[in-house]
Formats: structure tokens, sequence, C-alpha cells
């Protein structure tokens, strides 16, 4: 980071302007359960906070596997199929995500996947659509990058993609526009993160996969 800092310095028309974190500094680590009324109910959530990324990662298709915002890398430690490259907006994010494995960490946006069109056999993007200006952009990168017959993993805890007045079939109709057929669709899943004992967010998301 800091020979980025250096260089962000020295060329002219290069700025360095901050990309937040968006992980958290433990996303799987023991937390405290204050005890009291809402124990239990913590409890039980905490206990679930992967279960959504371990289902996306049990619906994978075959390798090269590209994995698109990664964040603290809960989705990339668990994924064993290689090749696996991580693309990320964040440097932070991708030497967090792919620190102690072989996976390949690739600076890049996910509306402009800097990868060769049919290089992979599956994309996974876990909590990512949602965040983006241009979903549709993103989803015709997807298909690009896809073999025929690849597949891509997606969840998100916005299914109506940010669109004013819109309803959550807007991902479907969205993948199925670029394409792509939906072969598995399950909403509903609990996606936690824990800021501390007494700051727990709940997110409920839905998980598609579909096939070009
Ligand atoms: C909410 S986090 C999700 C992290 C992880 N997939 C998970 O579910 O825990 C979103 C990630 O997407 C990345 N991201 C956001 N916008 C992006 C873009 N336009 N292109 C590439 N990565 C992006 C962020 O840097 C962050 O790592």
């Amino acid at each position: 980071m800091a020979l980025l800092g250096e260089f962000c310095a020295a060329v002219r028309g290069v700025g360095d302007d901050p990309i937040d974190d968006d992980f958290l500094a433990d996303e799987e680590g023991a937390v405290d359960v204050v005890a009291g009324p809402s124990e239990r109910l913590v409890a039980e959530l905490l206990a679930r906070r992967t279960e959504v990324v371990e289902r996306l990662v049990a619906a994978l298709g075959s390798g090269p596997v590209l994995e698109i915002g990664c964040g603290a890398g809960t989705a990339t430690r668990r994924i064993a199929a290689r090749p696996l490259v991580v693309v990320d907006r964040s440097v932070r994010a991708l030497l967090r995500a792919t620190a102690g494995t072989d996976a390949t960490p690739v600076v890049g946006l996910a509306e402009a996947l800097p990868v060769a069109s049919e290089a992979f056999g599956t994309v996974v993007a876990a909590n990512v659509i949602d965040l983006l200006d241009d979903p549709g952009a993103f989803v015709a990168e997807v298909a690009r990058v896809l073999r025929p017959g690849g597949r891509l993993v997606l969840c998100t805890p916005d299914p109506a993609l940010g669109a004013v007045g819109g309803t959550d079939e807007a991902l479907v109709d969205l993948l199925e526009d670029e394409g792509l057929t939906v072969v598995q669709d399950v909403d509903g899943l609990p996606w936690v993160r824990s800021h501390g004992p007494r700051h727990h967010q709940l997110y409920v998301v839905r998980l598609v996969v579909a096939e070009r």
C-alpha cells in the first residue's frame, strides 16, 4: 500500500481517492454474546454466519473459477477449484482474501472485467451486484467471460438492484435478458455481519445460479 501511495504521488493525473473497505476486520472469528433475552437469538444467527457462502460454494460449477468482489475472502478461502482468479476494485480486499492461497488477485471493476472472453467455467459473486452503478454491464461481462455451459453463482441482499419502485424479480429478469438460464433460486437466506457484541447486521439474501 505504501508503494501505491508513492506511485500516486509521483504520477501526474493519478489520484489516490480512497476506496472504502467493504469488509470487517474479522468476519468469522468468535464474538462475545451479551447475556440476556437476546442471547439465544444472537447465538443462533452467529452460528449461521457463513451459511450463505457455504451454499454458494456448494453450487459452484467447474473451473477455472473467477470470483468477483472478494471482501475479506470468506468465499475465497472455501473455493477448492483451480485455477482461481479473484477480481476486486480494492487492493486491500485482494491482499486480505488471497493471503496464504494460490489464487491470482487482479485489481479491476466488475463492470469491465480484465479477463479474456470465455475463459471461465464458473463465476462467483457474493453480495456485490447490488453495489454496482450498472448491474446490467456486470451481467453482460459475466456472460462474456463464461464458457458456453458455464455457471454464474451469486447472492445479493437486494434482488431489486436498487431500482426505484423495482421488484425482487429484477435480478432474474436481468440474467435472462443477457441470455442466462436460471437453474437455482433460493430466497430468504441469512447473511450476518457482526460488528461487536452489541451490533449485528442481518441481511436477508437471495441466491441465484444461472447457466450460459
Ligand atoms: C459487500 S462486500 C462482499 C464481500 C464478500 N463477497 C462477502 O460476501 O463477504 C463487496 C465487495 O465488492 C467489492 N466491489 C464493490 N464494487 C466493486 C466493483 N465495481 N468492481 C469490483 N469490486 C467491487 C468491494 O471492494 C468488496 O470487496
